[in-house]
């Protein structure tokens, strides 16, 4: 039986200019490159210039997927932005990038998962192409989460930068097998008796004001690898893919020592794991793209590959997807 799948055309990323070294850091706040490198991997992040806002980065992130993709963006009728850190309360961030790109039909809209943004967003535009609502869809992870930090907490400001990631899904016919192209499966979960853990001290309706990130990490910590490798495990099952099968992983990109766990407990090889989070930091919901952009520019992430994707957040939320490139 065939069965319309969300096929990958292409993917592009954008990271702003300056970048922030752990060196840098360790001349503002009471750290070290030693600390920073030795307890998440990170070594350097990028940091968004004065005006320059999340749809900038996502705009030019949606451009270079366009051009890798080879497609008018005339043909795209679903965008779907997946970001913390909007330009503004409404309208959505992803109308600015409609509006910039040139399209006036079909529909635009953000989602909000924090860093389990982008996997939310790659699920929701799949269930939209395989419905047939939509035709062609643009999705997008892009944060600014440099706005939200509190520069004095040491805690949290080392951990986190500002980029954009993009992909464009086309609905196509397949013939409804595992070697299918395209989203093979998605998987979402979250529960709200963790969201004191990481979240943000402000907002519209309770203080008018920005506020800033606050976070538990070793509580994150502790609960990360287990929500990862269980909805790992789910897309496994839903699909009779395994670490073995599988020809990279490409997670979330929040910290070397979560990511390492779950590889391992997962039995995924090393070699197999993409890792972006040394030179990019924790760009939330803009990782996994900023990630599979790498990957695919360096040739290592190529036509017909079986990709494995994973993020876990604030709320906490997380997820999965299995794409057959
Ligand atoms: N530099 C130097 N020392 C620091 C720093 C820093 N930047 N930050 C904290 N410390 C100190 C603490 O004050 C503490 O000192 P003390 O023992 O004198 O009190 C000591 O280091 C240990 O602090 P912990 O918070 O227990 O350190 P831990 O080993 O847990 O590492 C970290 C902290 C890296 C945040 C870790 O908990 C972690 O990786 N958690 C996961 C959180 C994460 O990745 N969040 C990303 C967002 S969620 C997501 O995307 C999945």
């Amino acid at each position: 039986m065939t069965a319309i799948r969300s096929v990958v055309l292409g993917c592009g990323s954008y990271l702003p200019e300056r970048i922030l070294t752990n060196a840098e850091l360790a001349s503002q706040v009471d750290t070290s490159d030693e600390w920073i490198v030795q307890r998440t991997g990170i070594r350097q992040r990028h940091i968004a210039a004065d005006g320059e806002f999340t749809s900038h980065l996502a705009i030019k992130a949606a451009q270079a997927a366009i051009a890798h993709a080879g497609i008018d963006a005339q043909s795209i009728d679903l965008i779907v932005l997946a970001t913390s850190t909007p330009d503004n309360t409404f309208p959505a961030t992803a109308v600015s990038v409609q509006h910039a790109l040139g399209i006036n039909h079909g529909a635009a809209f953000d989602l909000q998962a924090v860093c389990s943004g982008f996997v939310f967003a790659l699920a929701t535009a799949d269930n939209f192409l395989r419905t047939g609502a939509f035709k062609r869809a643009l999705v997008i992870g892009a944060e600014t989460f440099s706005r939200i930090l509190d520069w004095t907490d040491r805690g949290t400001c080392v951990l986190f930068g500002d980029g954009a990631g993009a992909i464009i899904l086309d609905a196509q016919q397949q013939p409804g097998l595992s070697t299918d192209r395209g989203i093979l499966t998605t998987h979402l979960r979250s529960d709200g008796r963790h969201k004191a853990k990481l979240y943000v001290d402000g907002g519209v309706s309770s203080t008018q004001t920005t506020g800033h990130l606050r976070m538990e990490g070793r509580e994150v910590f502790k609960h990360a690898v287990g929500m990862i490798t269980d909805v790992i495990v789910d897309a496994f099952n839903a699909t009779g893919a395994n670490a073995e099968s599988i020809d990279w992983f490409v997670p979330h990109q929040a910290n070397k020592r979560i990511i390492d766990a779950s590889a391992h407990k997962l039995h995924i090889a090393p070699q197999k794991v993409v890792l972006t989070v040394d030179l990019h930091g924790n760009t939330s919901a803009a990782s996994i793209p900023l990630a599979l952009s790498v990957a695919v520019a360096d040739g290592r992430i190529k036509k017909g590959d079986l990709v494995l994707l994973e993020a876990m957040g604030g709320g906490f939320t997380w997820g999965s997807a299995l794409v057959r490139w």
